[in-house]
This record gives structure tokens, sequence and C-alpha cells, in this order.
């Protein structure tokens, strides 16, 4: 056995990944050194598809600010939450999802344990110093059986992993720049959120926190 250094829980893997749950793994900055280009191609995501802030089919004007990519974004109005083919904004397809991305997810997932997941949906979401995302399940997909692929990118946030129920208490997860979190199987279904970005300026995204999530929607 190689020796296992002191800061490994015995849940890591000398690969730095964590296993949080059954269906639940964080591979701790795994995407540092490829950050550049995944911002640059958000950037390029955004010209034609702008950040904006959605209101929920109860009325709230969400804090946090999204934009999508690939063959379905996600949308919220006052008629409810959905999956589109196009942004209502020009009402154009949402900018393809770059090979670079739908790569990244994918060997993440199968590192994970979850093969041949190809997404077909990445929601962008942009958090500023105060920003928040309230439990919620995903659920607006065709197919639970497909992971959530999660990218985290800027200032660090903490992540709220809760149970099946809104009320079960969560665990908190320090999400930084790099780090990718997958979560399917047994856990696809549970309660998660953000707690209220702390202020902070990161080097290349300055007072933002950007999160990438990919799914299997249609
Ligand atoms: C989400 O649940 O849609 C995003 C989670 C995150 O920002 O880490
Ligand atoms: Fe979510």
């Amino acid at each position: 056995m190689m020796p296992v250094s002191g800061q490994l829980f015995d849940n890591a893997d000398p690969d730095g990944s964590e296993r949080i749950g059954e269906g639940t793994v964080l591979f701790r900055g795994r995407l540092a050194d490829r950050a550049e280009e995944i911002i640059d191609a958000i950037r390029q995501i955004a010209e034609p598809s702008p950040f904006r802030h959605l209101i929920t089919p109860g009325g709230h004007r969400m804090s946090v600010s999204m934009t999508s990519c690939g063959e379905l974004g996600w949308m919220s109005d006052r008629k409810g939450y959905r999956y589109t083919s196009t942004d209502p904004r020009n009402n154009q397809p949402w900018p393809a999802m770059p090979s670079l991305l739908a790569d990244l997810a994918t060997a993440a997932a199968a590192d994970a344990g979850f093969d041949h997941y190809r997404p077909d949906a990445c929601l962008i979401n942009r958090y500023r110093p105060g920003t928040k995302l309230s439990l919620h399940q995903d659920k607006d997909e065709r197919d639970p059986s497909h992971p959530v692929v999660s990218f985290s990118l800027g200032l660090p946030a903490t992540f709220l992993w809760g149970g099946f129920k809104r009320s079960d208490k969560p665990q908190r997860l320090l999400l930084e720049h790099g780090d990718i979190l997958v979560f399917g199987g047994p856990d696809r279904l549970r309660y998660h959120g953000i707690l209220p970005l702390p202020d902070g300026e990161h080097p290349l995204l300055g007072a933002q926190r950007i999160n990438l999530t990919f799914r299997k929607a249609g």
C-alpha cells in the first residue's frame, strides 16, 4: 500500500476525488488548469445569450443570473420551470455546447461511475456576493437516471447538500474554483442549494462565482 497523505480522508482517492455519498463524488481542483479556456467559452455563449435574472413561478426575481448552452436550456417564468430549445430573449437556438465542456463533463461522470453520459443541457449560473440559491431538487429532466455534473469557477461557495425532504438538515460542502461535483444514482434527487456568496475577489473572475450544471434533460 502506498502511504496516504495526512490531508486525505478515508473517503478520498489518491487522485484527489472524494466520495461524498453513494452517488456523489467531488473532484477538487480538477478544472483548475482549464479554467481560462472555460471562461472564454462562457464569454462566447453570453454574447448571443446574456446572463439574465429569471422570474420564479411565484413571481420572484432570482438573485442568481443565468444563461444556457446545449440543445436545451433551463427556463423559469410565471408559467413554470421547463427546458426550451430556444432562448426566449432572441428566439434563436441556445448556443451550442462547446465540446471542451461536454467532454470534461463526460469524463468526470465516468470517473464517478456513470458511463456513457452525454449532456444535452448546460445551465450557467452567475453569483455575485450576496447571491444565494435556495434549497431545491433538480427534477425538470425527463429521466433522472442520468447524473448532474457541476463545475465551479471563481469565488468559493458553501454548497448545501440535503436529503430528500426540504426540511432535512443539509451537510455543508465548500465548492472552490476548479471543483467538479457529480451527483446521480441514489443521490440524484437530493435537495441542494448555495448559501449567500461571501465577498471576495478572484484572480480570474473578480467578485463572482460561476457554476455550470450539465444534465441530460431531454
Ligand atoms: C444548481 O443547483 O443549479 C447550482 C448549484 C451550484 O451553483 O453549485
Ligand atoms: Fe440544482
